[in-house]
Protein backbone atom coordinates (compact mmCIF):
# COMPACT_ATOMS: atom_id res chain seq x y z
CA UNK A 1 0.00 0.00 0.00
CA UNK A 2 1.62 3.50 -0.57
CA UNK A 3 0.08 6.56 0.75
CA UNK A 4 -0.13 9.26 -1.35
CA UNK A 5 -1.77 12.92 -1.95
CA UNK A 6 -4.54 11.43 -3.30
CA UNK A 7 -5.35 8.57 -1.19
CA UNK A 8 -8.96 8.71 0.27
CA UNK A 9 -9.46 8.41 3.75
CA UNK A 10 -11.59 5.80 5.16
CA UNK A 11 -11.85 4.44 8.81
CA UNK A 12 -14.34 3.21 11.68
CA UNK A 13 -15.36 4.87 14.67
CA UNK A 14 -16.04 3.23 17.91
CA UNK A 15 -15.22 2.69 22.05
CA UNK A 16 -13.85 0.17 22.08
CA UNK A 17 -11.65 -0.03 19.09
CA UNK A 18 -8.88 -1.96 19.61
CA UNK A 19 -10.41 -5.42 18.53
CA UNK A 20 -12.22 -3.98 15.24
CA UNK A 21 -11.84 -6.83 12.46
CA UNK A 22 -12.81 -3.78 10.17
CA UNK A 23 -9.53 -2.39 8.66
CA UNK A 24 -8.41 -5.90 7.89
CA UNK A 25 -11.19 -6.81 5.94
CA UNK A 26 -11.63 -3.02 3.94
CA UNK A 27 -7.80 -2.42 3.52
CA UNK A 28 -7.68 -6.55 1.96
CA UNK A 29 -10.19 -4.96 -0.37
CA UNK A 30 -9.12 -1.66 -1.47
CA UNK A 31 -5.78 -3.46 -2.16
CA UNK A 32 -7.31 -6.17 -3.89
CA UNK A 33 -8.58 -3.88 -6.80
CA UNK A 34 -5.45 -1.85 -6.47
CA UNK A 35 -7.94 1.42 -5.22
CA UNK A 36 -6.26 4.30 -3.57
CA UNK A 37 -8.02 4.00 -0.15
CA UNK A 38 -6.87 3.34 3.57
CA UNK A 39 -8.72 2.22 6.03
CA UNK A 40 -8.03 3.11 9.67
CA UNK A 41 -9.34 2.53 13.21
CA UNK A 42 -10.46 5.92 15.16
CA UNK A 43 -11.25 5.45 19.03
CA UNK A 44 -13.66 8.15 19.35
CA UNK A 45 -15.65 8.88 23.21
CA UNK A 46 -18.85 9.71 22.70
CA UNK A 47 -18.12 13.27 24.89
CA UNK A 48 -16.47 13.72 21.65
CA UNK A 49 -18.74 12.41 19.04
CA UNK A 50 -19.56 15.75 17.63
CA UNK A 51 -15.71 16.71 17.46
CA UNK A 52 -15.25 13.27 15.39
CA UNK A 53 -18.29 14.59 12.72
CA UNK A 54 -16.66 18.15 12.52
CA UNK A 55 -13.24 16.33 12.19
CA UNK A 56 -15.15 14.08 9.26
CA UNK A 57 -16.06 17.38 7.42
CA UNK A 58 -12.44 19.21 7.98
CA UNK A 59 -10.03 16.42 7.19
CA UNK A 60 -11.92 15.30 4.25
CA UNK A 61 -12.42 11.79 5.62
CA UNK A 62 -14.18 9.82 2.93
CA UNK A 63 -16.24 7.18 4.60
CA UNK A 64 -16.75 6.19 8.15
CA UNK A 65 -17.91 2.45 9.45
CA UNK A 66 -19.26 3.58 13.22
CA UNK A 67 -20.04 0.81 15.96
CA UNK A 68 -21.01 0.34 19.44
CA UNK A 69 -21.64 3.34 21.37
CA UNK A 70 -22.04 5.48 18.76
CA UNK A 71 -24.69 4.06 16.01
CA UNK A 72 -27.96 6.21 17.50
CA UNK A 73 -26.05 8.95 18.47
CA UNK A 74 -24.48 10.13 15.42
CA UNK A 75 -28.24 10.33 13.35
CA UNK A 76 -28.15 13.47 15.27
CA UNK A 77 -24.86 15.16 13.61
CA UNK A 78 -25.39 13.89 9.34
CA UNK A 79 -27.21 16.13 6.42
CA UNK A 80 -28.98 13.28 5.52
CA UNK A 81 -30.09 9.76 6.71
CA UNK A 82 -31.41 6.89 4.03
CA UNK A 83 -34.51 4.67 4.65
CA UNK A 84 -33.16 2.07 6.44
CA UNK A 85 -31.51 3.90 9.02
CA UNK A 86 -34.29 6.21 9.65
CA UNK A 87 -36.42 3.24 10.21
CA UNK A 88 -33.83 1.67 12.31
CA UNK A 89 -32.69 4.92 13.88
CA UNK A 90 -29.18 3.89 13.88
CA UNK A 91 -26.47 4.64 10.81
CA UNK A 92 -22.74 1.91 10.74
CA UNK A 93 -21.73 3.50 7.60
CA UNK A 94 -21.21 7.45 6.38
CA UNK A 95 -19.98 8.93 3.01
CA UNK A 96 -18.68 12.30 2.84
CA UNK A 97 -20.48 13.40 -0.38
CA UNK A 98 -18.73 17.02 -1.40
CA UNK A 99 -18.87 17.97 2.42
CA UNK A 100 -22.66 16.13 2.79
CA UNK A 101 -22.58 13.41 5.30
CA UNK A 102 -25.11 10.58 4.13
CA UNK A 103 -25.64 8.18 6.94
CA UNK A 104 -26.72 4.65 5.79
CA UNK A 105 -27.14 0.91 7.95
CA UNK A 106 -25.78 -2.19 5.96
CA UNK A 107 -26.32 -4.64 8.80
CA UNK A 108 -29.42 -6.12 7.86
CA UNK A 109 -28.46 -6.04 3.89
CA UNK A 110 -25.89 -7.68 4.83
CA UNK A 111 -27.53 -10.54 6.61
CA UNK A 112 -30.00 -10.55 3.78
CA UNK A 113 -27.01 -11.04 1.66
CA UNK A 114 -25.04 -13.66 3.60
CA UNK A 115 -28.56 -15.52 3.26
CA UNK A 116 -29.21 -15.62 -0.36
CA UNK A 117 -24.94 -15.93 -1.20
CA UNK A 118 -25.22 -19.06 1.28
CA UNK A 119 -28.50 -20.43 -1.20
CA UNK A 120 -31.16 -20.11 1.28
CA UNK A 121 -34.38 -19.47 0.00
CA UNK A 122 -36.28 -16.85 1.63
CA UNK A 123 -39.68 -16.55 0.29
CA UNK A 124 -42.64 -17.98 1.35
CA UNK A 125 -40.46 -19.37 4.32
CA UNK A 126 -41.22 -19.23 7.85
CA UNK A 127 -38.14 -17.12 10.05
CA UNK A 128 -38.03 -17.30 13.98
CA UNK A 129 -35.50 -14.55 14.98
CA UNK A 130 -33.83 -14.19 18.20
CA UNK A 131 -33.62 -10.89 19.76
CA UNK A 132 -34.33 -7.48 19.24
CA UNK A 133 -31.76 -5.52 19.45
CA UNK A 134 -29.57 -3.32 17.28
CA UNK A 135 -28.57 -6.18 15.29
CA UNK A 136 -32.14 -8.26 15.87
CA UNK A 137 -33.88 -5.11 14.27
CA UNK A 138 -31.85 -4.42 11.20
CA UNK A 139 -32.03 -7.91 10.23
CA UNK A 140 -35.77 -8.01 10.34
CA UNK A 141 -36.34 -4.67 8.80
CA UNK A 142 -34.28 -6.41 5.30
CA UNK A 143 -36.23 -10.03 5.80
CA UNK A 144 -39.89 -9.10 6.25
CA UNK A 145 -40.46 -7.85 3.10
CA UNK A 146 -38.76 -11.37 1.84
CA UNK A 147 -40.43 -13.73 3.80
CA UNK A 148 -42.93 -15.71 3.92
CA UNK A 149 -43.53 -15.15 7.83
CA UNK A 150 -41.68 -13.68 10.67
CA UNK A 151 -41.45 -13.94 14.04
CA UNK A 152 -39.73 -12.13 16.60
CA UNK A 153 -38.72 -13.65 20.09
CA UNK A 154 -36.85 -11.58 22.76
CA UNK A 155 -35.86 -11.92 26.42
CA UNK A 156 -37.43 -7.99 26.80
CA UNK A 157 -40.57 -8.79 25.06
CA UNK A 158 -41.62 -5.90 24.80
CA UNK A 159 -38.96 -4.66 22.45
CA UNK A 160 -40.63 -7.50 19.82
CA UNK A 161 -43.89 -6.75 19.95
CA UNK A 162 -43.11 -2.86 18.90
CA UNK A 163 -40.56 -4.39 16.22
CA UNK A 164 -43.36 -6.63 14.66
CA UNK A 165 -45.73 -4.11 14.90
CA UNK A 166 -44.05 -1.27 12.99
CA UNK A 167 -42.47 -4.44 10.53
CA UNK A 168 -46.32 -5.34 10.00
CA UNK A 169 -48.01 -2.13 9.39
CA UNK A 170 -44.89 -1.32 7.07
CA UNK A 171 -43.63 -4.47 4.80
CA UNK A 172 -45.41 -7.73 6.06
CA UNK A 173 -48.76 -8.51 7.47
CA UNK A 174 -47.38 -12.05 8.58
CA UNK A 175 -44.36 -10.46 11.33
CA UNK A 176 -45.46 -11.33 14.48
CA UNK A 177 -43.76 -11.61 18.30
CA UNK A 178 -43.72 -13.84 21.51
CA UNK A 179 -41.75 -14.41 24.71
CA UNK A 180 -38.49 -16.06 24.43
CA UNK A 181 -39.60 -18.98 26.72
CA UNK A 182 -38.83 -22.73 25.70
CA UNK A 183 -42.28 -23.60 24.64
CA UNK A 184 -42.63 -21.08 22.74
CA UNK A 185 -38.95 -21.57 20.89
CA UNK A 186 -40.08 -25.21 20.42
CA UNK A 187 -43.51 -24.65 19.17
CA UNK A 188 -42.27 -21.89 16.17
CA UNK A 189 -39.65 -24.33 15.36
CA UNK A 190 -41.42 -27.22 14.31
CA UNK A 191 -42.37 -25.25 11.03
CA UNK A 192 -39.62 -22.96 10.85
CA UNK A 193 -37.31 -23.13 8.08
CA UNK A 194 -34.98 -20.44 9.11
CA UNK A 195 -33.51 -19.91 12.71
CA UNK A 196 -31.77 -16.76 13.58
CA UNK A 197 -29.71 -16.27 16.71
CA UNK A 198 -28.98 -12.43 16.94
CA UNK A 199 -28.52 -11.88 20.53
CA UNK A 200 -25.44 -12.24 22.04
CA UNK A 201 -25.95 -15.63 23.63
CA UNK A 202 -23.08 -17.92 22.84
CA UNK A 203 -20.20 -14.77 22.56
CA UNK A 204 -17.18 -15.28 24.34
CA UNK A 205 -16.60 -15.91 27.60
CA UNK A 206 -19.69 -17.81 27.45
CA UNK A 207 -19.33 -19.75 24.41
CA UNK A 208 -21.07 -22.95 25.99
CA UNK A 209 -24.60 -21.53 26.17
CA UNK A 210 -27.45 -21.37 23.58
CA UNK A 211 -30.97 -20.96 24.10
CA UNK A 212 -31.96 -23.05 22.01
CA UNK A 213 -31.94 -27.22 23.03
CA UNK A 214 -30.25 -29.41 20.49
CA UNK A 215 -33.42 -31.67 20.69
CA UNK A 216 -35.90 -29.17 19.07
CA UNK A 217 -33.09 -29.04 15.76
CA UNK A 218 -34.17 -30.91 12.70
CA UNK A 219 -31.89 -31.45 9.31
CA UNK A 220 -34.23 -29.28 6.95
CA UNK A 221 -33.44 -26.19 9.49
CA UNK A 222 -31.09 -23.78 8.34
CA UNK A 223 -29.47 -21.82 11.56
CA UNK A 224 -27.60 -18.53 11.19
CA UNK A 225 -25.72 -16.97 14.34
CA UNK A 226 -24.70 -13.53 14.20
CA UNK A 227 -21.86 -14.35 16.68
CA UNK A 228 -18.60 -14.79 15.42
CA UNK A 229 -16.72 -15.21 18.16
CA UNK A 230 -16.25 -18.71 18.86
CA UNK A 231 -16.36 -18.88 15.13
CA UNK A 232 -18.54 -21.92 15.46
CA UNK A 233 -21.23 -21.59 18.82
CA UNK A 234 -22.43 -24.19 21.00
CA UNK A 235 -26.35 -23.48 18.38
CA UNK A 236 -23.97 -24.01 15.56
CA UNK A 237 -22.79 -27.16 16.66
CA UNK A 238 -26.01 -28.50 17.36
CA UNK A 239 -27.40 -27.93 14.12
CA UNK A 240 -24.62 -29.19 12.23
CA UNK A 241 -24.27 -32.28 14.62
CA UNK A 242 -28.44 -32.57 13.66
CA UNK A 243 -27.60 -31.98 9.71
CA UNK A 244 -28.66 -28.88 9.25
CA UNK A 245 -27.12 -26.08 6.88
CA UNK A 246 -25.56 -23.41 9.35
CA UNK A 247 -24.04 -20.12 8.28
CA UNK A 248 -21.65 -18.00 10.77
CA UNK A 249 -21.63 -14.91 12.17
CA UNK A 250 -18.54 -13.70 9.60
CA UNK A 251 -20.75 -14.29 6.53
CA UNK A 252 -23.39 -10.95 8.25
CA UNK A 253 -19.64 -8.93 8.96
CA UNK A 254 -18.53 -9.23 5.55
CA UNK A 255 -21.38 -8.64 3.68
CA UNK A 256 -22.29 -5.43 5.34
CA UNK A 257 -19.02 -4.59 5.00
CA UNK A 258 -18.74 -5.51 1.42
CA UNK A 259 -22.08 -2.77 1.36
CA UNK A 260 -20.41 0.00 3.23
CA UNK A 261 -17.14 -0.54 0.73
CA UNK A 262 -19.37 -0.27 -2.35
CA UNK A 263 -21.18 3.06 -0.82
CA UNK A 264 -17.45 4.24 -0.68
CA UNK A 265 -16.17 2.97 -3.87
CA UNK A 266 -18.79 2.42 -6.01
CA UNK A 267 -17.18 -0.76 -6.75
CA UNK A 268 -18.22 -4.26 -6.31
CA UNK A 269 -17.07 -6.18 -3.02
CA UNK A 270 -14.61 -8.71 -3.57
CA UNK A 271 -15.52 -11.04 -1.51
CA UNK A 272 -13.28 -13.99 -1.07
CA UNK A 273 -10.11 -11.39 -0.26
CA UNK A 274 -12.72 -10.34 2.41
CA UNK A 275 -13.43 -13.45 4.08
CA UNK A 276 -9.79 -14.52 3.74
CA UNK A 277 -8.75 -11.05 5.60
CA UNK A 278 -11.11 -11.95 8.94
CA UNK A 279 -10.66 -15.39 8.89
CA UNK A 280 -6.45 -14.78 9.27
CA UNK A 281 -7.30 -11.65 11.45
CA UNK A 282 -9.44 -14.35 14.13
CA UNK A 283 -6.47 -16.93 13.62
CA UNK A 284 -3.79 -14.21 14.51
CA UNK A 285 -6.29 -13.00 17.13
CA UNK A 286 -6.28 -16.36 18.32
CA UNK A 287 -3.02 -17.11 18.68
CA UNK A 288 -1.70 -14.24 20.60
CA UNK A 289 -4.02 -14.78 23.52
P1 LIG B 1 -26.70 -5.64 19.20
O1 LIG B 1 -26.50 -4.24 18.72
O2 LIG B 1 -25.48 -6.51 19.01
O3 LIG B 1 -27.93 -6.26 18.69
P2 LIG B 1 -28.04 -5.12 21.67
O4 LIG B 1 -28.82 -4.06 20.98
O5 LIG B 1 -27.49 -4.85 23.03
O6 LIG B 1 -26.77 -5.54 20.80
O7 LIG B 1 -28.93 -6.46 21.70
C1 LIG B 1 -28.57 -7.62 22.37
C2 LIG B 1 -29.64 -8.67 22.17
O8 LIG B 1 -29.26 -9.89 22.83
C3 LIG B 1 -31.00 -8.27 22.76
O9 LIG B 1 -32.03 -8.84 21.99
C4 LIG B 1 -30.93 -8.91 24.14
O10 LIG B 1 -32.19 -9.16 24.75
P3 LIG B 1 -32.89 -8.01 25.66
O11 LIG B 1 -33.43 -7.00 24.70
O12 LIG B 1 -33.99 -8.74 26.38
O13 LIG B 1 -31.82 -7.47 26.56
C5 LIG B 1 -30.26 -10.23 23.78
N1 LIG B 1 -29.65 -10.90 24.94
C6 LIG B 1 -28.49 -10.59 25.54
N2 LIG B 1 -28.22 -11.45 26.55
C7 LIG B 1 -29.26 -12.33 26.58
C8 LIG B 1 -29.59 -13.47 27.38
N3 LIG B 1 -28.78 -13.89 28.36
N4 LIG B 1 -30.74 -14.14 27.12
C9 LIG B 1 -31.55 -13.75 26.11
N5 LIG B 1 -31.31 -12.69 25.32
C10 LIG B 1 -30.17 -11.98 25.54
Amino acid sequence: MTISGKTRVCGVIGDPIEHTLSPAIQNAAFNNLKLDFVFLPFKVRSAELENAMRGMRGLGIHGLNVTMPHKKAVTGFLDEIDQTAKFLGAVNTILNDDGRLCGFNTDGVGALKALKENGVTLSGQKVLLLGAGGAAKAIAFSLAKEVGELVILNRATEKAKELAKALKRTSNEKVTSDMLSPKAMQKHLQDAGLLINATSVGMHPNAGESLIAARWLKPELVVMDIVYNPLETSLMKDAKAKGAQVINGIEMLIHQGAASFEIWTGRSAPIEVMRKAVLNELRSAGASK
